[in-house]
């Protein structure tokens, strides 16, 4: 990270970059580096434990992740044209996402997963997680499929928040 780093405008429901299948990555050049760099920072700054390219408007497969994102304990996760090759039994979770404002809900996922791809160097990496880290890794690999958290609720739950959001968004705009 430098001075040009900076932080990007985080795109939320229900904008449509949302809802886009994200591209592969064919080449790890200046500008995958550049965007890796902007979205660790963009995420410790809003703060959140993951974020998917997407939710910054860039369709392309990576991720960036970190469970400790306190500052002494900073260790960014980078995942590029990641893919979960194995997942075993369940877990629930009470999951949110930057990109949803102001909503939480319990998920199942799946409570341990085996997840490969390529770091920012493009070695291939290969990540057995489970628990708070595999829920983790599943939403945020959802995201580059144009899947948010809320897609695994309930459809009740669902338009109950959508409608909460509507009402929300129009007392912003008065
Ligand atoms: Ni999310």
């Amino acid at each position: 990270m430098n001075e040009d780093t900076k932080k990007m405008k985080i795109y939320t429901y229900p904008d449509p970059v949302l809802k886009l299948r994200a591209e592969e990555i064919q080449n790890i050049d200046g500008g995958i580096q550049t965007l890796i760099d902007n979205m660790i920072w963009t995420m410790y700054s809003a703060p959140g434990i993951g974020l998917a390219a997407n939710q910054v408007g860039e369709p392309s497969r990576l991720i960036v992740f970190d469970l400790s994102p306190k500052e002494e304990g900073r260790n960014p996760g980078v995942l590029i044209n990641p893919e979960i090759l194995l997942g075993e039994d369940q877990v629930v979770w009470e999951e949110a996402c930057l990109s949803v404002i102001d909503f939480s809900a319990e998920v199942s996922r799946k409570a341990r997963v085996k997840v490969k791809g390529f770091d920012r160097h493009g070695n291939p990496v290969d990540i057995e997680a489970e628990d708070l880290l595999a829920v983790c890794l599943q939403h945020e690999i959802d995201h580059l499929d144009g899947i948010l958290f809320i897609d695994h609720i309930s459809s009740l739950k669902r338009s109950m928040y959508k409608k909460r959001l509507k009402k929300m968004l129009a007392e912003k705009e008065e």
